[in-house]
């Protein structure tokens, strides 16, 4: 649909997340507070869980000793009530906090918010449309894809935990030389029964067959380029074939949308913008930002930039005109704070290309475009191409995981029926690729390991399924009856760590938004299971007593809640059972 269009229906139906002032938690009042000392916001991001041996509860780099002193007295003239004690210790700032208020507020705090324990309001009022999938028509959604799937998905509910309304867009590659390829091999060796019959996997097949082709007959490719430049100008019957191709793509595409449970706001395609590109492209003429190059074409230079092309010597549309009228219609349409792009590395140089042009025409005076880049994916040790044929689909990943995912329940031996557990294997099957995306790092080439991907030990979405079936079987034991103790009572160690590391969840969500970064939230959620499988072997909580056990329950089930709440963040479900 027109964005437009799009835009105005979001608007009528939109309804923002719920989420929860940022004062009700005790962590995030200690970090306005430090934010209001610093006068700034980039050291607050160094907030963190000291290593063992400091003692202290919560450590802050401030990169200079004299800075820190300073900052610690000021933190202490403040007295604040739920702080102990602040001393500066070379360039940290070391923080004590009131360790019975921390365990109540904490505890008490998650009982009230449940499922929205971790949200807050820092980016309330805020909107930003984010890009994501885009995968390409007449083509199996390849594994380079579903990273941007993936990401633009976990990103899309991080963005609304801290209070910002998204717009989710797919931008299909749905316009471009390569149909007239596409185009040629249909009409040349195709046949529309078996398109209908299996269209992806046929319209694939004729496109990996028309470049094995072309490499012998060399005039192929101006065939092909010949083809496009009549479907550019909106030849009936080639214009009639190109929409079924795009119809059932989508349809396509929409099943494994469903599988992983996501729903676009609009689906966007280049094919819509191959006229506002001309208008751009005029533009920047009469503005002076490009200007005409051989034949006709139009050259742009920007920025000490690689020199692009805005249109080519036959007059056809390019990739990069095509995206600066589908941004500029973004930014008019839904007037976002920021766009975002989750798209591959190799793709860099457009995007710096892109916004540079977009810059030098005023569409980015008020709103910050940002390439949320993303690296390669291996499998096997290979990377992947769809021209040679050789990439394995997003379904084909999908079955084997969910395969394999049943193998390692079935040896689990669990009392669950037939049904049960083929909606298991499902859950754990997607929700081990959707994890072992998201918590190797971004920018880096990721690579999918089996053996890693279903690790029962941990690093694993199943390790963390695990753990919450774990913590949900005790609570179901205890007759689920949980409450927070007007005097909490505790033992160990550990316990205080635990909850501590709760209090850190809705800052762990914030820093995450703010760096784009989604792995920071399953660091987070391993650190937390592993101590909380720590405490579960050591300590007894069903058989501990009055306020003890209430205490450590509340503390189980603030648990279970939390790996519950980050999970859904990273679109990871979580079993009752298992
Ligand atoms: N369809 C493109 C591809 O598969 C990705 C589109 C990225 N988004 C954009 N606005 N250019 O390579």
């Amino acid at each position: 649909m027109e964005i437009t269009e799009a835009v105005q229906g979001f608007n009528k139906k939109y309804e923002p997340r719920t989420v929860a002032p940022s004062n009700q938690y005790v962590l995030l009042r200690f970090a306005e507070v430090l934010r209001e000392v610093l006068g700034s916001t980039s050291e607050v991001g160094n907030m963190n869980e000291p290593p063992m041996h400091v003692g202290a509860d919560v450590a802050i780099s401030i990169g200079n000793p004299k800075l820190a002193r300073n900052i610690a007295e000021r933190i202490t003239e403040r007295h604040e009530t739920y702080l102990d004690k602040v001393v500066a210790e070379g360039p940290f700032v070391n923080v004590w906090f009131n360790k019975e208020k921390l365990i109540t507020e904490t505890l008490t705090v998650v009982q009230e918010l449940r499922d929205m324990f971790g949200t807050s309001d820092v980016c309330g009022g805020m909107k930003t449309l984010i890009e994501y999938s885009s995968p390409n028509i007449a083509k199996p959604m390849s594994v380079g894809h579903l990273r941007s799937t993936i990401i633009g998905e976990s990103l899309a509910r991080i963005y609304e935990a801290t209070g910002y309304t998204v717009f989710r867009e797919n931008y299909l590659g749905d316009w471009g030389t390569q149909f007239g390829k596409l185009i040629y091999a249909y009409q040349t060796w195709g046949d529309i029964k078996e398109v209908k019959h299996k269209p992806i996997q046929t319209l694939k097949d004729l496109y990996v067959q028309f470049h094995e082709e072309s490499e012998q007959d060399g005039t192929l490719n101006d065939k092909a380029r010949d083809i496009f430049k009549r479907l550019e100008g909106e030849d009936g019957t080639l214009l009639r074939l190109w929409k079924q191709f795009r119809d059932m793509s989508v349809t396509a595409f929409e099943s494994v949308y469903k599988r992983l449970g996501i729903v676009f706001d609009n689906y966007d395609g280049e094919s819509y913008y191959r006229d506002v590109a001309e208008e751009t492209i005029n533009e920047c003429l009469k503005r002076e930002i490009c200007m005409y190059g051989e034949g006709n074409a139009v050259v742009a230079e920007i920025d000490n930039l690689p020199t692009f092309l805005l249109k080519k010597q036959d007059g056809a549309t390019l990739y990069l005109s095509r995206d600066i009228a589908a941004l500029r219609k973004r930014v008019t349409a839904f007037e976002p704070h920021s766009l975002l792009y989750v798209v591959g590395s190799e793709q860099t140089l457009h995007f710096r290309q892109l916004f540079a042009l977009a810059k030098r025409l005023g569409y980015l005076d008020s709103v910050r475009a940002e390439h949320i880049l993303f690296g390669l994916v291996m499998l096997g040790g290979k990377r992947m191409s769809t021209r040679k044929g050789s990439s394995v689909s997003l379904e084909e990943l999908l079955d084997k995981s969910v395969v394999k995912a049943q193998e390692i329940l079935l040896k689990k031996n669990s009392e669950l029926s037939k049904r049960e557990q083929n909606l298991l294997a499902e859950m754990v099957g997607i929700g081990s690729v959707v994890y072992s995306d998201l918590r190797q790092s971004r920018e880096r080439t990721i690579s999918f390991d089996w053996d890693k991907m279903l690790n029962l030990e941990g690093g694993s979405a199943v390790y963390l399924q695990y753990t919450y079936a774990r913590a949900r079987s005790v609570l179901r034991k205890a007759g689920n009856k949980v409450h927070v103790p007007e005097q909490v009572r505790w033992e160990e160690n550990i316990e205080f760590q635990l909850v501590r590391k709760l209090s850190f969840f809705p800052f762990v969500v914030q820093e995450a938004q703010r760096r784009n970064a989604p792995h920071l939230i399953c660091t987070y959620l391993e650190e937390l299971a592993r101590q909380f499988n720590a405490f579960y072997n050591d300590i007894p909580i069903l058989k501990a007593e009055g306020g003890l056990r209430s205490t450590r329950l509340a503390l189980t089930s603030a648990i279970a809640i939390t790996i519950q709440n980050g999970l859904t963040l990273l679109n990871v479900g979580v079993p009752e059972k298992m």
